[in-house]
């Protein structure tokens, strides 16, 4: 395992000292879409991946980003907390870890994260394909789903940071420090001008 990187306890602070606004976990995932241009959403932040620096996400396999994703796996993540006025800019390699997952640890993970979905979250799985033409009839055929099971559509999204730029508004002058992972699996820290 690689070790805890020196950015996690200031997410994890930030999470912390944020955690009274649900809004403080969504961000702002970007991706490369084949013809090189950014993607860029919203997610729900899912908690780290055991003790480890992965932030889990989830998400749907029909959406435009697995596509993007198999194509291309680095991703940037912005995430700004407000009640401590700081922002996290995380990029990295992203994984999609789908129903056919060989890895069975990873699987026991991706069920896991279904059982953590309120009943409604699941439910959206269910749905009719995302970003397709909206046809009336296909969303009144909805049968109701066993949703203890999760359902194929369903995926665990992972993010391995390889960078991240940590800036701080809080004080004057204002605070920023970048950290890259180097080739030995250890990371760099650098105080930046802000
Ligand atoms: C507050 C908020 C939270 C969201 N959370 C997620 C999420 O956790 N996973 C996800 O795939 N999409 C989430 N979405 C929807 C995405 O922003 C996006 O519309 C959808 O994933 C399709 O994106 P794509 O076509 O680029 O793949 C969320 C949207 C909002 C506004």
């Amino acid at each position: 395992m690689l070790e805890l990187a020196p950015w996690r306890s200031d997410l994890s602070r930030a999470l912390h000292r944020n955690r009274s606004l649900v809004y403080a976990r969504y961000a702002q995932l970007a991706t490369v879409q084949a013809n090189h241009r950014p993607a860029n959403r919203t997610v729900v932040f899912r908690g780290f991946l055991e003790d480890s620096n992965t932030l889990k996400f989830v998400t749907d396999r029909r959406s435009n980003k697995v596509e993007q994703i198999a194509e291309n796996p680095w991703g940037a993540l912005c995430w700004y907390f407000p009640k401590t006025r700081e922002q996290f800019r995380i990029s990295g390699e992203l994984a999609v870890i789908t129903a056919l997952e060989k890895d069975a640890a990873l699987l026991r993970l991706r069920e896991t994260a279904w059982l953590a979905l309120s009943e409604g979250a699941r439910t959206q799985f269910a749905w009719p394909d995302p970003g397709q033409p909206k046809n009336r009839s296909e969303v009144a055929s909805q049968e109701p789903t066993d949703f203890s099971i999760s359902l194929e559509t369903f995926c665990l999204l992972l993010l391995a940071p390889q960078t991240v730029d940590h800036l701080e508004l809080r004080e004057q002058p204002h605070c920023r420090c970048s950290y890259t992972l180097k080739a030995d699996d250890t990371w760099q820290q650098q105080a930046l001008n802000p």
